[in-house]
Protein backbone atom coordinates (compact mmCIF):
# COMPACT_ATOMS: atom_id res chain seq x y z
CA UNK A 1 0.00 0.00 0.00
CA UNK A 2 1.25 3.67 -0.96
CA UNK A 3 1.92 5.73 2.33
CA UNK A 4 -1.15 8.64 1.65
CA UNK A 5 -1.08 9.68 5.08
CA UNK A 6 1.34 12.22 4.41
CA UNK A 7 0.58 13.91 1.18
CA UNK A 8 2.53 16.95 1.99
CA UNK A 9 5.87 15.68 1.31
CA UNK A 10 5.38 15.90 -2.28
CA UNK A 11 7.88 18.42 -3.61
CA UNK A 12 8.01 17.93 -7.31
CA UNK A 13 4.65 17.56 -9.23
CA UNK A 14 6.17 16.48 -12.91
CA UNK A 15 3.48 15.10 -14.91
CA UNK A 16 3.05 16.23 -18.41
CA UNK A 17 0.06 13.57 -19.03
CA UNK A 18 -3.95 14.69 -19.83
CA UNK A 19 -5.40 14.72 -16.38
CA UNK A 20 -8.92 14.32 -18.36
CA UNK A 21 -9.77 13.18 -22.04
CA UNK A 22 -12.71 14.75 -23.23
CA UNK A 23 -14.93 13.45 -26.22
CA UNK A 24 -13.70 15.64 -28.85
CA UNK A 25 -10.85 14.09 -30.69
CA UNK A 26 -7.74 15.72 -29.51
CA UNK A 27 -8.85 18.16 -26.88
CA UNK A 28 -7.28 17.35 -22.96
CA UNK A 29 -7.28 19.05 -19.79
CA UNK A 30 -3.26 18.68 -19.00
CA UNK A 31 -0.70 20.56 -16.76
CA UNK A 32 1.14 23.42 -17.71
CA UNK A 33 4.09 23.04 -18.99
CA UNK A 34 7.15 25.52 -18.99
CA UNK A 35 7.40 24.69 -22.99
CA UNK A 36 3.52 26.02 -23.10
CA UNK A 37 5.48 29.46 -22.40
CA UNK A 38 5.71 31.10 -25.79
CA UNK A 39 2.36 30.02 -26.81
CA UNK A 40 0.57 31.20 -23.63
CA UNK A 41 2.21 34.41 -23.71
CA UNK A 42 0.75 34.55 -27.71
CA UNK A 43 -2.49 33.37 -26.72
CA UNK A 44 -3.06 35.97 -23.75
CA UNK A 45 -1.69 39.08 -24.93
CA UNK A 46 -5.12 39.89 -25.80
CA UNK A 47 -7.75 42.66 -24.32
CA UNK A 48 -11.00 40.54 -25.02
CA UNK A 49 -9.59 37.93 -23.33
CA UNK A 50 -7.81 40.12 -19.85
CA UNK A 51 -10.73 42.47 -20.09
CA UNK A 52 -13.01 39.34 -18.71
CA UNK A 53 -10.17 38.54 -15.88
CA UNK A 54 -9.34 39.96 -12.69
CA UNK A 55 -6.67 42.54 -12.07
CA UNK A 56 -4.06 39.61 -11.73
CA UNK A 57 -3.88 39.29 -15.54
CA UNK A 58 -1.35 41.44 -17.12
CA UNK A 59 -1.50 43.10 -20.40
CA UNK A 60 0.77 43.46 -22.06
CA UNK A 61 0.95 39.79 -21.32
CA UNK A 62 4.64 39.06 -21.69
CA UNK A 63 6.50 36.02 -22.16
CA UNK A 64 7.99 36.34 -19.05
CA UNK A 65 4.22 36.99 -17.31
CA UNK A 66 4.06 33.46 -18.83
CA UNK A 67 7.00 32.04 -17.41
CA UNK A 68 5.91 33.28 -14.10
CA UNK A 69 2.58 32.16 -14.12
CA UNK A 70 3.62 28.82 -15.44
CA UNK A 71 6.27 28.42 -12.64
CA UNK A 72 3.86 29.91 -10.48
CA UNK A 73 1.14 27.20 -10.92
CA UNK A 74 3.88 24.41 -10.69
CA UNK A 75 5.18 25.62 -7.45
CA UNK A 76 4.44 22.75 -4.60
CA UNK A 77 3.49 25.58 -2.32
CA UNK A 78 0.08 26.51 -4.72
CA UNK A 79 -0.89 23.07 -4.66
CA UNK A 80 -4.30 21.48 -3.03
CA UNK A 81 -4.95 18.32 -1.72
CA UNK A 82 -6.56 16.29 -4.49
CA UNK A 83 -8.28 12.77 -4.02
CA UNK A 84 -8.85 12.24 -7.93
CA UNK A 85 -6.33 12.60 -10.66
CA UNK A 86 -7.87 11.96 -13.42
CA UNK A 87 -5.96 9.61 -15.85
CA UNK A 88 -2.56 11.08 -14.75
CA UNK A 89 -0.17 7.98 -14.62
CA UNK A 90 2.14 9.64 -11.99
CA UNK A 91 0.05 9.86 -9.66
CA UNK A 92 -2.07 7.82 -9.28
CA UNK A 93 -2.34 6.92 -5.59
CA UNK A 94 -3.89 9.48 -4.45
CA UNK A 95 -4.71 11.76 -2.03
CA UNK A 96 -1.96 13.95 -3.30
CA UNK A 97 -1.06 17.56 -3.67
CA UNK A 98 -1.47 18.54 -6.93
CA UNK A 99 -1.51 21.95 -9.45
CA UNK A 100 -4.94 24.27 -9.02
CA UNK A 101 -4.49 25.22 -12.43
CA UNK A 102 -4.41 23.56 -15.64
CA UNK A 103 -4.22 23.91 -19.49
CA UNK A 104 -6.75 23.32 -22.23
CA UNK A 105 -5.05 21.64 -25.22
CA UNK A 106 -5.98 20.37 -28.62
CA UNK A 107 -3.92 18.01 -29.88
CA UNK A 108 -1.37 18.51 -26.90
CA UNK A 109 -0.90 22.34 -27.98
CA UNK A 110 -2.45 24.95 -25.26
CA UNK A 111 -5.50 26.62 -26.31
CA UNK A 112 -6.44 27.90 -22.91
CA UNK A 113 -6.81 27.21 -19.29
CA UNK A 114 -8.96 26.61 -16.20
CA UNK A 115 -9.06 26.32 -12.51
CA UNK A 116 -10.63 26.52 -9.09
CA UNK A 117 -8.80 28.11 -5.91
CA UNK A 118 -10.49 27.25 -2.57
CA UNK A 119 -12.06 30.18 -1.15
CA UNK A 120 -11.35 31.43 2.55
CA UNK A 121 -14.12 32.00 4.32
CA UNK A 122 -13.33 34.23 6.68
CA UNK A 123 -15.86 33.63 8.85
CA UNK A 124 -16.05 29.73 8.35
CA UNK A 125 -13.09 28.03 9.86
CA UNK A 126 -14.45 24.77 9.84
CA UNK A 127 -15.76 24.92 6.05
CA UNK A 128 -12.10 25.98 4.71
CA UNK A 129 -12.82 23.46 1.86
CA UNK A 130 -16.35 23.84 1.09
CA UNK A 131 -16.26 26.88 -1.24
CA UNK A 132 -14.23 27.27 -4.44
CA UNK A 133 -14.29 29.39 -7.75
CA UNK A 134 -13.32 28.61 -11.00
CA UNK A 135 -12.01 30.09 -14.02
CA UNK A 136 -11.52 29.70 -17.69
CA UNK A 137 -10.25 31.16 -20.93
CA UNK A 138 -10.08 29.84 -24.36
CA UNK A 139 -7.57 31.38 -27.60
CA UNK A 140 -9.91 33.66 -29.46
CA UNK A 141 -9.42 31.69 -32.55
CA UNK A 142 -11.68 29.19 -30.98
CA UNK A 143 -14.38 31.32 -29.62
CA UNK A 144 -17.87 29.75 -30.15
CA UNK A 145 -17.09 26.19 -30.96
CA UNK A 146 -18.44 25.03 -27.68
CA UNK A 147 -15.01 23.77 -26.37
CA UNK A 148 -15.46 26.15 -23.05
CA UNK A 149 -19.27 24.45 -22.53
CA UNK A 150 -17.47 20.82 -23.22
CA UNK A 151 -14.37 21.65 -20.63
CA UNK A 152 -16.16 23.24 -17.88
CA UNK A 153 -18.74 20.41 -17.81
CA UNK A 154 -15.80 17.61 -17.39
CA UNK A 155 -13.76 19.60 -15.09
CA UNK A 156 -16.56 20.83 -12.91
CA UNK A 157 -17.67 16.63 -12.36
CA UNK A 158 -13.79 16.32 -12.08
CA UNK A 159 -13.33 18.61 -9.22
CA UNK A 160 -16.78 17.45 -7.28
CA UNK A 161 -14.55 14.11 -7.18
CA UNK A 162 -10.99 15.16 -6.83
CA UNK A 163 -12.57 17.55 -3.98
CA UNK A 164 -14.48 15.71 -1.50
CA UNK A 165 -15.37 18.73 0.95
CA UNK A 166 -16.39 21.19 -1.66
CA UNK A 167 -19.59 21.67 -1.24
CA UNK A 168 -20.23 25.09 -4.19
CA UNK A 169 -18.58 26.25 -6.48
CA UNK A 170 -18.51 30.12 -7.57
CA UNK A 171 -18.02 31.88 -10.76
CA UNK A 172 -18.22 35.76 -11.26
CA UNK A 173 -18.61 37.04 -14.96
CA UNK A 174 -18.54 40.82 -16.04
CA UNK A 175 -21.70 41.79 -17.38
CA UNK A 176 -20.58 42.61 -20.66
CA UNK A 177 -19.56 39.25 -21.58
CA UNK A 178 -22.77 36.88 -22.75
CA UNK A 179 -20.46 34.32 -23.72
CA UNK A 180 -19.24 33.06 -20.45
CA UNK A 181 -22.54 33.47 -19.06
CA UNK A 182 -23.78 31.25 -21.96
CA UNK A 183 -21.62 28.51 -20.43
CA UNK A 184 -22.54 28.71 -17.02
CA UNK A 185 -26.15 28.21 -17.53
CA UNK A 186 -25.29 25.46 -20.19
CA UNK A 187 -22.98 23.77 -17.21
CA UNK A 188 -25.55 24.31 -14.98
CA UNK A 189 -24.46 27.20 -12.52
CA UNK A 190 -27.22 29.69 -11.98
CA UNK A 191 -27.07 33.41 -11.26
CA UNK A 192 -27.43 34.10 -8.01
CA UNK A 193 -26.78 37.86 -7.77
CA UNK A 194 -25.54 41.20 -9.58
CA UNK A 195 -22.46 43.70 -7.60
CA UNK A 196 -23.71 46.53 -9.25
CA UNK A 197 -20.65 48.72 -10.37
CA UNK A 198 -18.93 46.51 -8.93
CA UNK A 199 -15.98 45.93 -11.57
CA UNK A 200 -13.49 48.87 -13.34
CA UNK A 201 -11.29 47.31 -15.66
CA UNK A 202 -9.21 49.33 -18.51
CA UNK A 203 -11.31 52.71 -17.44
CA UNK A 204 -14.64 50.66 -17.96
CA UNK A 205 -17.32 49.94 -14.97
CA UNK A 206 -19.19 46.78 -15.24
CA UNK A 207 -21.25 44.89 -12.98
CA UNK A 208 -20.35 41.98 -11.77
CA UNK A 209 -22.85 38.73 -12.31
CA UNK A 210 -22.74 36.23 -9.32
CA UNK A 211 -22.85 32.38 -10.49
CA UNK A 212 -22.82 29.20 -8.13
CA UNK A 213 -23.67 25.91 -8.48
CA UNK A 214 -24.11 23.14 -5.57
CA UNK A 215 -22.64 19.66 -5.17
CA UNK A 216 -25.77 17.29 -5.64
CA UNK A 217 -27.66 16.68 -2.27
CA UNK A 218 -26.18 19.51 -0.85
CA UNK A 219 -28.72 21.51 1.23
CA UNK A 220 -28.92 24.45 3.50
CA UNK A 221 -29.61 24.17 7.02
CA UNK A 222 -31.47 26.90 7.67
CA UNK A 223 -31.49 26.86 11.45
CA UNK A 224 -28.88 28.92 13.29
CA UNK A 225 -27.13 26.66 15.85
CA UNK A 226 -28.24 27.09 19.28
CA UNK A 227 -25.31 24.82 21.28
CA UNK A 228 -22.49 23.21 20.12
CA UNK A 229 -22.61 19.98 18.95
CA UNK A 230 -21.53 17.05 20.30
CA UNK A 231 -17.99 16.56 20.04
CA UNK A 232 -16.88 19.94 18.59
CA UNK A 233 -13.44 21.38 19.41
CA UNK A 234 -12.77 24.81 17.93
C1 LIG B 1 -16.08 32.84 -22.31
C2 LIG B 1 -15.34 31.84 -23.18
C3 LIG B 1 -14.47 30.95 -22.29
C4 LIG B 1 -16.34 31.00 -23.95
O1 LIG B 1 -15.64 29.97 -24.62
P1 LIG B 1 -16.27 29.25 -25.90
O2 LIG B 1 -15.51 27.99 -26.12
O3 LIG B 1 -16.34 30.21 -27.00
O4 LIG B 1 -17.72 28.94 -25.34
P2 LIG B 1 -18.81 27.96 -26.01
O5 LIG B 1 -18.61 27.97 -27.49
O6 LIG B 1 -18.75 26.65 -25.31
O7 LIG B 1 -20.19 28.64 -25.60
C5 LIG B 1 -20.37 30.03 -25.72
C6 LIG B 1 -21.84 30.30 -25.68
O8 LIG B 1 -22.06 31.70 -25.54
C7 LIG B 1 -22.82 32.14 -26.63
N1 LIG B 1 -22.38 33.47 -27.00
C8 LIG B 1 -21.19 33.82 -27.48
N2 LIG B 1 -21.16 35.15 -27.70
C9 LIG B 1 -22.38 35.62 -27.34
C10 LIG B 1 -22.98 36.88 -27.34
N3 LIG B 1 -22.32 37.97 -27.75
N4 LIG B 1 -24.24 36.99 -26.89
C11 LIG B 1 -24.93 35.91 -26.45
N5 LIG B 1 -24.40 34.67 -26.44
C12 LIG B 1 -23.15 34.53 -26.89
C13 LIG B 1 -22.53 31.16 -27.75
O9 LIG B 1 -23.52 31.24 -28.72
C14 LIG B 1 -22.51 29.87 -26.97
O10 LIG B 1 -23.81 29.40 -26.65
P3 LIG B 1 -24.58 28.36 -27.63
O11 LIG B 1 -23.73 27.12 -27.68
O12 LIG B 1 -25.88 28.12 -26.91
O13 LIG B 1 -24.69 29.02 -28.93
C15 LIG B 1 -14.43 32.58 -24.22
O14 LIG B 1 -15.23 33.47 -24.93
C16 LIG B 1 -13.28 33.31 -23.57
O15 LIG B 1 -12.26 32.72 -23.26
N6 LIG B 1 -13.46 34.64 -23.36
C17 LIG B 1 -12.40 35.44 -22.78
C18 LIG B 1 -12.04 35.04 -21.35
C19 LIG B 1 -13.27 34.90 -20.49
O16 LIG B 1 -14.26 35.57 -20.67
N7 LIG B 1 -13.18 34.01 -19.49
C20 LIG B 1 -14.27 33.80 -18.57
C21 LIG B 1 -14.23 34.80 -17.48
S1 LIG B 1 -15.68 34.66 -16.45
Amino acid sequence: MPDTSQPHKLSTFTSSEPLLTLSRPGLTIRPLLHSDAARLALLCNNIKIARNQGRLWPLPYTLDCAHDWIANTRHPSNFILTHDLGELPEHSQVPIKAPKRWAIALNGEQIGGCGMGIVPLGNDREGDDRVGAIGYWIAEEYWGQGIMTEVLKAYVAWLWRAHPKLERLNAHVYNWNPASVGVLKKCGFELEGTSRAAVMRFGKKCDLLNFGILREGVVVDGEAPTELPAGYND
